[in-house]
This record gives structure tokens, sequence and C-alpha cells, in this order.
């Protein structure tokens, strides 16, 4: 990726985002956009990037493209980002910035450094601080996914974690404005994201935010799926039948999971738990070990719990999401056996009316 020697030309590129652009400016584009096809980028939420606090790494604007869209170099690492430039893009509606793969360490060692003084700070509104957790959780996880070897990302999860546990500690009720933001189309990093944000929301409603290893039981909500990145693409996204090798490919997820994380500093065996056996059903149906409920956690139970509901409740290519009410209903006809039924219903007292009302 070449280097840039500074902020792009913002009339032409920042406004590029917003205007369609003549056919052979894109043309040009997707030749550049081929050269791009190998690198991966994530998005750098705007609202992590607190200027002049030494965000060296490169940063990239999105801009459509034929093929989707392209990234620009708009500021390079030897700058920082200033407050006029911030200000410019808030006030031109871009809500993200994209950094390179190869950056997402050095981003989220930022992340890990400013973004608690953002979280903390007054000017902060409650509706504010759970959009920057769950924007910055979504992104963090999507490069995580990527690097499940880098111990800067386990870190950077473990402080999100705290984060967002502190934020629902102090005030509750946040906890249902976090909900009702949940992207309803399921993606590996938004269903990572809802499962932890939920399953959290479950240990306050049962007054389990006292356990001594809360932080590390909240890590194991987010990153309790981080095994299925070993699982092939085709096998995962894959909407006809399984075949009895794909479906024990999948059932390995959560030995993958423990394996993958096993050896980072940041996770405990607490996390390590709830990955293993997220899968377990109380009445010794599950995987990978069938454990009875007597071997079952309570705290991998809210997880197996939260993980059927987000499933249940998300748009899939094969399906649309099902209301809250009929999972709620499903949940408890069908899955009783293997659920628990205190933590549903933990459930429908936390989600409240709206989230499982008819529709
Ligand atoms: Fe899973
Ligand atoms: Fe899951």
């Amino acid at each position: 990726m070449p280097k840039g020697t500074g902020f792009a030309p913002m009339n032409l590129d920042v406004l590029c985002v917003f205007r369609q652009q003549p056919m052979s400016a894109l043309r040009k584009e997707d030749l550049e956009a081929q050269k791009q096809e190998r690198t991966i980028f994530h998005p750098a939420p705007l609202a992590t990037l607190e200027p002049e606090k030494g965000a060296h790494f490169d940063l990239y604007l999105a801009i459509p493209s034929l093929s989707g869209q392209r990234y620009v170099l708009y500021k390079s690492s030897e700058l920082d980002l200033t407050r006029e430039k911030c200000a410019y893009l808030l006030e031109r509606g871009v809500k993200n910035l994209y950094i390179a793969d190869q950056d997402a360490p050095a981003y989220f060692e930022f992340v890990d450094r400013t973004l608690g003084e953002k979280l903390t700070s007054p000017d902060t509104t409650p509706e504010k601080r759970s959009q920057i957790l769950y924007t910055t959780t979504s992104a963090l996880v999507q490069a995580t996914f990527n690097r499940p070897d880098s111990p800067v990302l386990i870190h950077t999860n473990k402080t999100l974690v705290e984060h967002t546990l502190k934020t629902i500690v102090n005030d509750p009720r946040i906890v249902r404005t976090m909900v009702s933001t949940f992207a309803l189309d399921y993606s590996l990093y938004t269903h990572s994201v809802n499962v932890a944000t939920l399953g959290t929301g479950l240990l306050l409603e049962m007054k389990l935010t006292e356990h001594k290893n809360i932080t590390d039981i909240a890590l194991g909500y987010l990153l309790h799926d981080i095994g299925k990145t070993r699982v092939p693409t085709e096998v995962l996204m894959k909407t006809g039948i399984l075949t009895k090798q794909e479906l024990s490919e999948i059932e390995r997820h959560p030995l993958y999971g423990v394996d993958l994380m096993q050896s980072h500093e940041s996770i405990g065996p607490a996390a390590l738990s709830v990955i293993r056996s997220h899968h377990e059903k109380l009445d010794g149906s599950g995987y990978p070990y069938r454990l009875t409920s007597d071997k079952i956690p309570l705290e991998t139970r809210i997880c197996s719990a939260v993980d059927i509901f987000d499933a249940l409740t998300s748009n899939r290519p094969y399906k649309k999401a099902m209301s809250g009410y009929e999972t709620i209903r499903l949940i408890m006809n069908h899955m009783s056996h293997e659920l628990d039924k205190d933590i549903v219903s933990q459930m429908i007292h936390l989600l409240g009316p709206k989230r499982t009302a008819p529709v």
C-alpha cells in the first residue's frame, strides 16, 4: 500500500463520498480497487478518533465504486488528526474512517489508551456512550476475528468489556438503550457484540456483577464464537443441508476457540470455559462434550440462551428475523429442556415489552 504524504484534498475526496461520480472516474477507481483487493480494511468510527492524541496510523476514506467501495488515504501515519479535520468530517456526516488490517494493532492500542477519557467525560451522554461502545466493539471484533493471535487486540477487547461493565453498572437502564440499537442483520461481528451486551445485561439483572471473574466472563461472551474463524467460510455460509463432516467441523468451533485464546494473557479460565461450553445443553444434547445441567455453569447457560435468542432474532440470507415475542415463545415451548427457564424469564424482563411484544 503506497504511503501518502499528508491529508487527502478534502474538496475532492470527502465530497466524492456524497455525490455520484462520472463513469470514467469510476473505471479508474476500479483499477485502483483491484490493487486494494488483497488488503482488508476495518472501520475506525470517528467517535473513537480523539484528535491531537497521537493517532499515528494511516486513515482512509471509503468511496463508492462499481465494485463496492474503494479506500483513499486520508491521513498518513506521520500526521496527527487535528480538531479541525475531525470537525470537518463530522459536519459532513462521515461516521467512519478506515484502517488497513496491518494497522489494526496500532489503531486499537490508541483506542485502548484514549477511549476511557471520552467515555467518562461529563459531555458524553449515556446514549452517546452506549453508541460509542457498540460501534467500537463491533469494529474491534471484526479486526480480532481477522487477527485472533494479536495480544494488543485481545487486550483492547478486555478494556472495552471493562468499560461496558462500568457503564451498565453505573446506569443499568442503559442496557435497554444498547439492546434497542442492535443490528438486525446477522454478521459474526454484530452477533458477538449483541451476545456480549445482552449477556452482560443479564449478569447485572441476575445480580452476578460482583462475581470475581465478571470481566473474564463478559470477555468470553464477546469472543464465544472466535473458533469459527477456523471453520471454512463456505461451510459457515452454506444454506443447504450440511454433510456429516461439515456439521462436525462446525461443532468443533468451541474447541478451536479455546485453542486460539488459551495462550493470551488477557484471557482467563472463566472466558475459556464460556468459549468451550456455550453450545452445551441442559439435557446433554449439546456439544462438544454433551455436558448436562449440573456441569454447565450459570454464566455459560446465560451465554447459550442469549446466543440462540440473537441468532433467531437476526436476519439471515436464508431466513427473516423472528420477532422477540415469537422467539421467546419458541424457546419456552420447544427448548425448555435445553435452556435454563429462569434465564429466559430474566431475559423477557430485561428486554421489556417493546422487544418482546408480538408484531
Ligand atoms: Fe457458537
Ligand atoms: Fe454464537
